[in-house]
C-alpha cells in the first residue's frame, strides 16, 4: 500500500492548525471513515488510528502491526460526549478520574459498550478509553466523528513511536496516512487505571502517577502485581499487551539498578566493568546512562557531545540520557534512544536504573521490558 506522510508544518512550527494542516487533518479523518489507517501523533506516543466502531478496521490495525489480536486497542475520544457510544457505565471514581485528568495522559478501563466491536478489545467484555490531550489528535477525531482504535504507532514489540520519523521506519507501506505532527511531548504512553472494580488499579504507570490518582480520589489505589515481574513468575497481567515483550531494541539489554539510596554510587562502576568485561563478546556496546553516571565513570562532556569512547581499545557508543534530576527529559528521550541504538548496530546495551519514583516508575517499567527483564542489582 502508499503511505502518504502529510507534514503540519504550521502545527509544527505554531502549535496551531492553521491553513494546509486543516485540510491534512480533515483528508486522514476521511480516510478513517472509509476503513484506512491514519498513523497521528498524540501528546504520550503516536498512535496506529482506525475507526474503532469497525471490526475490519481493528483487524487491520493489528495486521499492520505485527500484534497479537487478543492485545486490545486503546479507544480514543475527543470529548465526553462520545462516552455514551463506548462505555456502558460510568463509575463514580472514574467521572472524578476524568474531570481532573482529561484531556490528558491517561486511559480509563470500562465496561464496553455494545457498540465496540470484540475485535476491538481482543475479546474482553471490556474497553480501554483515553481523551488525548494533543490539538491534532483532537481535530482528528473530531472530524471522523467517530471513537479511534489506535495502540502506540509501531510494531509490536518494538520501542514505540514517539515522532513521524519512527512511525515511517515502522509503518511505510503498512498504513494509509501518516500524520507528521513533530514529537510527542511526554514520550511514554498513558498510564492505564483499571476503574472496574471497587479499588482502581494501575496496570501500566504513566505521567499520571498512582499518587495522583491517590490525592484526587482520596481513597487507595492498587498496583497490578504483574508489574512487579516478568508473566512467567505465575502472574499473569491484567492488561494484556503487559505480558509481551515489549519497547524491544534489537540488542540484547542489560539494566543495573540500585539497591537503595546508598547504592547509587555503584551503578557507574559496575557498569563501566560490564563494558570492559564484555569488549570482545560484542561488535558492537552501548552504554545508556543519565549524565551523573558517565561522569562518574570518568567519561568527560567532550566524549558525551560525540557519542563514543574508546574503552580498551573499543569503541563505545555513549547514549546520554541527560540529567537524573530531570525524569520528564529522559521520558520523552527514551524510546528515540532505545531506537538509536538499533540504527547504530548495537548489539549490546548496558543501562543504568533509576530510583523507582515520581515519572521514574514508569520509566522503568519501559527499561525493564527492553532488558527482558535482565537486571543486575547493585
Ligand atoms: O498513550 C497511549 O496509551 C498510546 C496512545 C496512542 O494513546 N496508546 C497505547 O496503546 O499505548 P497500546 O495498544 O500500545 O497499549 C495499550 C495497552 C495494552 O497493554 C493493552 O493490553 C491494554 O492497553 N488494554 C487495552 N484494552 C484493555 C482492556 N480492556 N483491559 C485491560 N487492558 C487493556
Ligand atoms: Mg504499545
Amino acid at each position: 500500500m502508499d503511505t502518504r506522510v502529510l507534514e503540519l508544518k504550521n502545527f509544527k512550527e505554531t502549535g496551531r492548525i492553521l491553513g494546509e494542516d486543516e485540510k491534512m487533518i480533515k483528508e486522514a479523518a476521511d480516510m478513517i471513515r472509509a476503513g484506512g489507517l491514519v498513523a497521528f501523533p498524540t501528546e504520550t506516543v503516536y498512535g496506529l488510528g482506525g475507526n474503532a466502531l469497525n471490526a475490519i478496521s481493528a483487524l487491520k490495525i493489528y495486521k499492520a502491526k505485527g500484534r497479537p489480536s487478543d492485545n486490545p486497542l486503546i479507544v480514543h475520544i475527543c470529548d465526553q460526549s462520545f462516552l455514551k457510544y463506548v462505555v456502558k457505565e460510568m463509575p463514580e471514581k472514574a467521572q472524578f478520574l476524568i474531570d481532573k485528568f482529561w484531556p490528558g495522559p491517561m486511559t480509563l478501563i470500562f465496561k464496553k459498550a455494545d457498540s465496540i466491536p470484540l475485535k476491538t478489545t481482543g475479546g474482553l467484555d471490556t474497553v480501554a478509553v483515553r481523551c488525548p490531550a494533543h490539538a491534532v489528535a483532537n481535530k482528528l477525531i473530531f472530524d471522523a466523528d467517530l471513537p479511534i482504535a489506535a495502540p502506540s504507532a509501531n510494531i509490536s514489540g518494538k520501542p514505540s513511536a514517539t515522532s513521524a520519523k519512527h512511525c515511517i521506519e515502522d509503518l511505510m507501506g503498512r498504513v494509509d496516512v501518516i500524520l507528521d505532527g513533530g514529537e510527542s511531548e511526554i514520550g511514554l504512553e498513558s498510564s492505564i487505571i483499571d476503574v472496574t472494580g471497587e479499588i482502581p488499579v494501575v496496570l501500566r504507570p504513566g505521567a499520571v502517577t498512582r499518587e495522583m490518582i491517590e490525592d484526587t480520589l482520596g481513597c487507595p489505589v492498587e498496583l497490578d502485581p504483574a508489574l512487579k515481574g516478568p508473566a512467567a513468575s505465575g502472574i499473569l497481567p491484567k492488561a494484556p499487551g503487559m505480558k509481551y515483550r515489549h519497547y524491544a531494541p534489537s540488542a540484547s539489554m542489560v539494566l543495573v539498578c540500585p539497591k537503595d539510596e546508598n547504592s547509587l554510587k555503584n551503578i557507574a562502576p559496575r557498569i563501566y566493568s560490564l563494558i570492559r568485561k564484555n569488549l570482545y563478546s560484542y561488535s558492537r556496546i552501548a552504554a545508556l546512562a543519565s549524565a551523573e553516571c558517565f561522569f562518574m565513570m570518568g567519561i568527560s562532556e567532550e566524549d558525551l557531545k560525540t557519542g563514543w569512547k574508546k574503552i580498551g581499545g573499543v569503541d563505545i557508543a555513549l547514549k546520554n540520557m541527560g540529567s537524573r534530576n530531570k525524569p520528564e527529559i529522559i521520558a520523552h528521550d527514551v524510546f528515540e534512544d532505545l531506537r538509536d541504538c538499533d540504527r547504530l548496530g548495537i548489539d549490546f546495551i548496558i543501562a543504568e536504573g533509576y530510583r523507582e519514583d515520581r515519572l521514574f516508575i514508569a520509566v522503568m517499567n519501559r527499561l525493564k521490558k527492553a532488558a527482558n527483564w535482565q537486571i543486575i542489582y547493585v
